[in-house]
């Protein structure tokens, strides 16, 4: 069985996957930075990546129960090497577990808020955020009222309450979050309870992006979604997705939490992709894109 192994390192989580060329995930180890309070700071990061690597990849190891000798694809030095988009992965890893085959999918990371569609020999972006990603807004939020990092998670368990108003900024087929976070923040300090705040920001955000999927499958004719990122982790999201889809009698499928956020099963499973698609580079040629977008990318696989 010919094995690749992935290595996620771009964010907060450093994660070893290990999967099979015909797309058998045999290990998902990775373990995230987190804080109390307070965001993320790089060199901490850094530093988390640098004590857990050696740890994670042995976990990887054991739990798919092979050693480095086994592996084919990827893995630092003598091995041949495919770099990979980071959000091309999270897209790819979405049809192999949703076993989708042309969706529209809401990419809802901390930076990277995307409404994506395959047309025309690439994926194409159909609307976006206008200034901050939809993660990155909650844990700003979660930030300024003292819940730590990763805040995503803590505003859903904190979100019931009243509904209070926050601006609902759709743009055509863009969003923009910039504002209810602002608004937010205000009210935070002026002493609105933080269940409320959790709630409306939740309820706003999530029909904004509702809107602009509905919008795209209507223009696209693409009959299924597929939500991936971190923020797919969120039960109301997916809810008020999926009712859309019914609605529509249109197929939803969010990505479990195990592949949604960062790991390294989907950096794995995009190195085969392109791997058996003829890609890879060597070691001395290899170059970082930090600001490659997603439409920029060639797609030698599909
Ligand atoms: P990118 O893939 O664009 O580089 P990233 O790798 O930083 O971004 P992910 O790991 O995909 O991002 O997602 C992290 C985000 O997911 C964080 O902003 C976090 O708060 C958010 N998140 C995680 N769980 C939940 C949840 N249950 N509800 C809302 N947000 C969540
Ligand atoms: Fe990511």
């Amino acid at each position: 069985m010919k094995l690749c192994l992935g290595i996620e390192s771009t964010a907060h989580t450093f994660g070893v996957g290990i999967v099979s060329f015909k797309g058998k995930i045999l290990a998902n180890a990775k373990s995230q930075f987190t804080t109390t309070t307070g965001g993320m700071i790089p060199t901490d990061v850094a530093k988390h990546h640098d004590v857990v690597k050696a740890r994670v990849l042995a976990e990887a190891l054991e739990e798919a129960k092979v050693s480095m000798k086994d592996i084919s694809v990827i893995a630092y030095a003598e091995l041949p090497l495919v770099p990979i988009n980071h959000s091309v992965a999270h897209l790819s890893i979405g049809d192999l577990i949703c076993k989708a085959k042309d969706p529209i999918y809401l990419y809802v990371s901390g930076p990277n808020t995307q409404v994506i569609g395959f047309a025309g020999g690439r994926f194409r972006i159909f609307g976006e955020t206008l200034d901050i990603g939809l993660g990155n807004m909650l844990d700003k939020f979660a930030r300024e009222a003292g819940l730590g990092f990763p805040g995503g998670p803590k505003i859903e368990q904190f979100a019931k309450g009243t509904y209070v108003e926050l601006p609902y900024a759709v743009k055509g087929m863009d969003v923009s979050f910039s504002g209810m976070l602002t608004k937010a923040v205000g009210l935070l300090k002026k002493g609105t309870p933080l269940g409320d705040l959790c709630f409306s920001l939740q309820e706003t955000a999530f029909a904004m992006l509702a809107e602009v999927v509905e919008r795209a499958l209507a223009h696209t004719e693409k009959k299924e979604v597929v939500l991936i990122g971190g923020v797919a982790a969120n039960k109301r999201l997916c809810k008020m997705l999926d009712d859309m889809c019914r609605a529509r009698k249109m197929k939803f499928c969010a990505v479990p939490l195990e592949y949604s956020g960062d790991q390294g099963v989907m950096v794995a499973y995009q190195g085969i992709l392109q791997f058996t698609n003829g890609e890879r580079v060597a070691p001395e040629k290899v170059d970082i894109h930090p600001y490659e977008r997603i439409d920029e990318v060639e797609v030698s696989w599909k």
